[in-house]
């Protein structure tokens, strides 16, 4: 299936390969809480769906060092290369690359002990064939973690800018249940479907922490504004003058959150985790 969702994840992928560095950096808490939540450790196999440009898949790899191995995997064919290439600028040789989509795996039953995947699960057109395909391919036993944003007003990452999108374009409210970056922020609602497409011991952390990275206001709309096929969109539609309008609020807005002209956001995210029944 190629739906529009994933044409504007293509356009969206020379950006999150420009930005990865920073991206990595300001999720780096969270990658330490989905391997910890999962169990994962020196000399695993372990498979990340939807991994964007590389992430969290080539920071597990580390982790799993020589003697284990990561499957890194997204539905965008130019994510892919990206991840590919991060990989030999950090000289792993314990990654393996595919490109494919979460709700049809390309693994046999058993291959892999643990299975992670960092903001993918709300984009899957149908989470739950996705998560039961996460466990068939994991080992009895084996983890699977997924990490969802909690809701938008708790995370001044996204409400410092919609607060001032919302202003020029009309944003009509989320359809429950559509895919989104929010679609799973509620508690307990990723680990419903986790729990329906037959995971035991599912659990939920909420994990708090701080987005940080060495940049600037202006870099954070720079990154954002590029990255976010919503944002893009929304941007089309505006005079080039609204524009800079726009750019010019979010950067006030977001500037309490540039203490010393570094960016720290708050941020709260959701891990839920089961197990593929013994
Ligand atoms: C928000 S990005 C997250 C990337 C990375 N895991 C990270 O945390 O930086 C979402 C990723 O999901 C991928 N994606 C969207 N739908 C997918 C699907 N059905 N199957 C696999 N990957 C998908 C996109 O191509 C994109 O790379």
């Amino acid at each position: 299936m190629q739906s529009d969702s994933m044409h504007e994840w293509r356009e969206s992928a020379s950006y999150w390969e420009k930005h990865a560095r920073i991206i990595r950096a300001m999720f780096a808490p969270l990658t330490r809480a989905l391997i910890e939540e999962a169990g994962i450790h020196e000399g695993q196999t372990v498979l990340d769906v939807a991994s964007g440009p590389g992430e969290p898949a080539l920071t597990i790899a580390e982790a799993v060092g020589p003697s284990g191995s990561v499957t890194c995997t997204d539905a965008v064919a130019e994510m892919v290369i990206a991840a590919k290439g991060e990989a030999r600028r950090r000289a792993l040789t314990n990654v393996k690359f595919r490109q494919c989509e979460a709700d049809a795996l390309p693994f046999g039953d058993d291959s892999f002990d643990a299975a992670v995947c960092r903001f993918g699960a709300m984009f899957f057109p149908d989470p739950l064939v996705a998560l039961r395909d996460m466990l068939r391919v994991n080992r009895p036993g084996g983890a699977v973690s997924l990490a969802v944003w909690h809701r938008s007003d708790l995370n001044p990452y996204y409400y410092a800018i919609n607060q001032v999108t919302s202003r020029f374009v009309e944003t009509p409210p989320a359809e429950p249940g559509a895919p989104g970056a929010f679609r799973f922020a509620e508690p307990g609602a990723l680990a419903s479907v986790l729990r329906e497409a037959g995971a035991a011991d599912v659990r939920e952390r909420l994990l708090k922490f701080h987005i940080e990275a060495p940049i600037t206001p202006v870099e954070f709309w720079a990154m954002r504004s590029e990255t976010s096929g919503t944002l893009r969109e929304k941007l089309a539609g505006l005079s080039a003058k609204e524009r800079v309008g726009v750019a010019r609020e979010v950067e006030e807005s977001a500037r309490p959150f540039f203490p010393d002209d570094r960016m720290s956001f708050p941020a709260q995210v959701l891990i839920v985790t089961g197990k593929r029944p013994t």
